[in-house]
Order: structure tokens, then sequence, then C-alpha cells
């Protein structure tokens, strides 16, 4: 059973356990508002809100795609559909904006975008800068209008009289008491550690759910059935950035496998900008709150995007499953021993670790003086899937390269460092002798695949290329000094750095 409440309206239903948000939407409820599009998180034709308290018990309207989120997360949650947003007759800000600016020519996806602006006007950023669009609207496609109308409709919300239904700011702390499921339930909920490990002992095959951007397209595109699905996004452990050093000294974070990108993203943004700015190419806003850290690991895809940029930075894993009698069994990794082969992992290789999960990722304190660069190629910039992605980490110590670590996505069936080309920088002056030494030495490590992505011999070269971006970068700086600011400013500024 499902307790929530619908545009401030309480509601009851239920589901089996693979039920979309969409699903529950248009087919349960006969709320039609909300679309289906491409039903894999691509398009936000589907794009709803869903209402919370933040840390500081600030009220904040999240944007998701409906499409892949399992409706049981709804429990206990108040959601906003494009049903909800107009008071009587008055139409919200994001409403009216769109219809003045003639942003709207099919309608497919006007709901969804509507949706998107509705959740950056209710955040209210001062000042609203093209960045800030950029990222709100990034998860939206629009095949008829085009951009221009919808920019500026987004642009003049302001413009428009605040008609907002009143139970907007009340929904959330109306919203019902978010008490376990039935014992029955095949949807488990559960909110500890240990009973996460209870539910992993009794039912290991079930699997695990986070933001679902992954799991549930297996339901969407290949109509898979789920009849036990286990959600870790309560478990209590799961959700928590602990600042930590470890036994070796080295200082940093534990972060819960089940922390969101954008809970993530001010942490990274204050210490690893090129990592949080890689974030708004891995999806779009209604991706970033919803995916997790832990599950773009345990997925172990070879394209995965936070993989290379962990391994590149030294990051540990903690993993906890079924120990012996009732107890849990603990252990600590480097990341690099976790990946094995084609989605095969350290977790599900071995009879003695299975149930096992990941608890929390290590990601170290920079230390000083070593630099970070992250480069992701796709077909698309917005929302895409990588053919190839570069992760590299470097300190120049009088003169020559140290620590350094290069790793990549796409270029094999688990993401992977290049460590002979690692081996060839290291303790060596960046000179283009070294770097030739280091395209060398990575063009025999790695034979990529072809596939819709990308050639095999696309990937190489574009790897190759990506070192000798590399080396500019450390030689130079990264502002070519030949770049004038119109060439930046037609260079999209995801594409610039
Ligand atoms: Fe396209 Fe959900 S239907 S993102
Ligand atoms: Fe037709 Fe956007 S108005 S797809």
């Amino acid at each position: 059973m499902i307790d929530f409440l619908l545009n401030g309206r309480p509601h009851r239903c239920e589901a089996s356990p693979d039920t979309s948000v969409l699903e529950l939407l248009r087919d349960t409820l006969g709320q039609t508002g909300t679309k289906e599009g491409c039903a894999s998180g691509d398009c936000g034709a589907c794009t709803v809100a869903i209402g919370e308290r933040d840390a500081d018990g600030r009220l904040q309207y999240q944007a998701i795609n409906a499409c892949i989120t399992p409706a049981h997360q709804l429990h206990g949650r108040a959601l906003v559909s494009v049903e909800g947003l107009a008071r009587g007759a008055d139409l919200h800000p994001a409403q009216a904006a769109m219809v003045a600016h003639h942003a709207s020519q099919c309608g497919f996806c006007t709901p969804g975008i509507v949706m998107s602006l509705f959740t950056l006007h209710e955040a209210r950023p001062t000042p609203q800068t093209p960045e800030r669009l950029e990222a709100a609207l990034g998860g939206n496609l629009c095949r008829c209008t085009g951009y221009r109308p919808i920019r500026d409709a987004a642009l003049a919300m302001g413009d428009f009289p605040e008609a907002r239904p009143e139970w907007l700011d009340l929904a959330v702390d109306a919203t019902p008491p978010r008490q376990e499921l039935e014992p029955e339930a095949t949807f488990v909920q559960p909110t500890t550690l240990a009973a996460l490990i209870d539910e992993r002992r009794a039912h290991p095959e079930a699997p695990l759910v986070a933001g679902g951007t992954d799991l549930w397209l297996e339901v969407t595109q290949r109509l898979a059935r789920l009849p036990r699905v286990v959600d870790v996004t309560r478990v209590a452990e799961l959700a928590t950035i602990v600042e930590t050093t470890l036994e070796d000294g080295r200082a940093g974070w534990w972060i819960g496998a089940a922390v969101t990108y954008a809970r993530l993203e001010p942490l990274l943004a204050g210490h690893y900008p090129a990592f949080a700015h890689m974030l708004h190419r891995l999806g779009s806003a209604q991706v970033r709150n919803r995916g997790t850290l832990g599950g773009n690991i345990a997925n172990a895809s070879p394209i995965g995007d936070t993989p290379p940029v962990l391994l590149a930075l030294g990051a540990r894993l903690w993993l906890t499953g079924p120990g012996k009698g009732t107890g849990m069994a603990e252990r600590e990794l480097p990341l690099d021993d976790f990946f094995l082969d084609y989605k095969k992992t350290a977790l599900n290789s071995h009879q003695e670790h299975q149930g096992e999960v990941i608890r929390a990722i290590f990601l170290p304190r920079p230390e000083a003086g070593r630099q970070l660069r992250v480069w992701k190629l796709s077909k698309r910039r917005e929302d895409d899937i990588s053919a190839l992605l570069g992760a590299f980490a470097w300190r120049l110590d009088g003169g020559v390269l140290r620590d350094v670590r290069l790793a990549f996505g796409g270029m094999a069936a688990i993401p992977k460092r290049a460590t002979t080309a690692e081996a060839a920088l290291e303790g060596q002056a960046p000179s283009p002798a070294a770097f030739a030494a280091a395209r060398t030495a990575l063009a025999e490590a790695f034979q990529p695949l072809s596939d819709v992505r990308g050639s095999a011999d696309y990937r190489r070269l574009a790897a190759a290329n990506l070192l000798e971006r590399l080396r500019l970068v450390v030689t130079h700086g990264d502002q070519d000094p030949n770049e004038s600011p119109s060439t930046r400013e037609v260079m999209l500024d995801a594409y610039a750095r």
C-alpha cells in the first residue's frame, strides 16, 4: 500500500513492486497530464516534482522522471504533477510565462517543461543565470517549438503574478507517516543497515534500487518483471556524508552509497570542481536528483561516468554483507580491486560475499597541488551516455609529474586505469616525448570495443588525443592564449572545460 499526497490530497494505492510513478498516475489515478515519451529518463516529458525539507528545514521541490521512479518510493511523500499547479483559473507563473511566450506547439513536452520550470521557480535562484537555466532544463527535450521561446518563458517567470496553490507550502508537512511497510510487502523499504542485511540474507536475488535510473530501464525497455525489489534510499547509514581520516592517514569523506548526485554536488564543487562539472554531463537535473554514487559503481557499466574519476582519485569502498549467524561482515577495498570483468565485481564474484552491498565510498580530500581533469566525449552534450571518458590526476613537483593516475571509461570491459601510461609519465617532465611514450603504452594496453557510441579506432584515437590535451593543460594551463572571448561563447560552457 502506498500512502502519499498528490497535489495536496491524500491517496492510498496498491501497486506491484515494479510499477512506476508514471503508471500509477496515468493508469491507476487517471491523471494523464504527465506524458510518456521515451520511458527511459531521457526526454523529460514525464517530469513531476517531489517536495521535501532539506537538512536545514527548507522546503524544496525536486524534479524527477516519473517513468523510471518506483511508485512505492512515493510512500510518505508529497508529489506535484502538472494538474496541481494552477490556483483555480489563475495559472502558475511557469504556465503563464509559457503561454505568453508561445513556448508550446504540439504540447507533448510542455507538461514536463512546465514542471521543470516550476521547480526552478520554487527554488528562486537569484540571479537567474543561463547556467542555472541550462541546469534546470537540460533534461527536457522539445521537438517542435525550439528552445528560444522556452528560454524566454523561463527568464520571464518572475514577471507574472505569484498564483501558487496554498497547499504547496503545507503539503510536505502533512505527508502521511512513513511507517515501515507491511511484512508481506514485495517492495521492501528497510530503514537501517541491519534490516537491509537481513533482507539480503533472506532474498539475495532481489534487486536493489536507489535512483532506479538504470534498473527501471529493465522494466520499461526490456519489459522485465521485478517480483521483489529492495529500496535502499531510506537506509539511514547509506544516506550520510561523514568526514574521516583513514588508518593510512588519508583525510576525506565516507559518502553513503545512497547519496544522490544532487546532494554530493556542493561537496564536489568545493573540492573537485572538475568532478562537479562532470555531473552536469552525466545526467539531467531529474537524473541528478535521483541517481546515486553507489548505484553508478555497483552497476559496473564500462561507460559509467563516476568510476573513472573515483579511480583517478584513489577512492576506496566500504562493503557490508551478511556475516556469520545474524551478524554483519564488513570489509574495505580499493576501488581498483572492485571491477573484475564485464559487469563482474567484488560484490558478486564469490559465494562468501553473497548479499554484500556497498555501504560507502571514500573520497580523499585533495592534497596540495594535486590536479584533476575529467573529459567526457558523447554524441550529445546533455543527458547522454559516454563514448569515452578520461579522468586524470597528477601533481607537479620540481617540474616533474608525480602521483599520476589516468583512468578511462569506454576503453575496456570495465572502468580501468592506464597503469603503463601512468608509469611512462611518473617522474618525467611533461615533455612531448614523455607523452608520446604514454600514448604508445595506452595503445598497447587497451583494445576498446566498437559499438553505436563509437568505433574501436575512434576510441583509441580520442583517448590518445585526451592525453595530448592533458599535456597542453599541464604545460600551458587551461586557457588557450589564442582563444578569444567570442570563441569561448560559441564553445558551450560544458565543452570548454
Ligand atoms: Fe521520457 Fe520519462 S518519458 S523521461
Ligand atoms: Fe512539441 Fe515540444 S511542443 S515537442
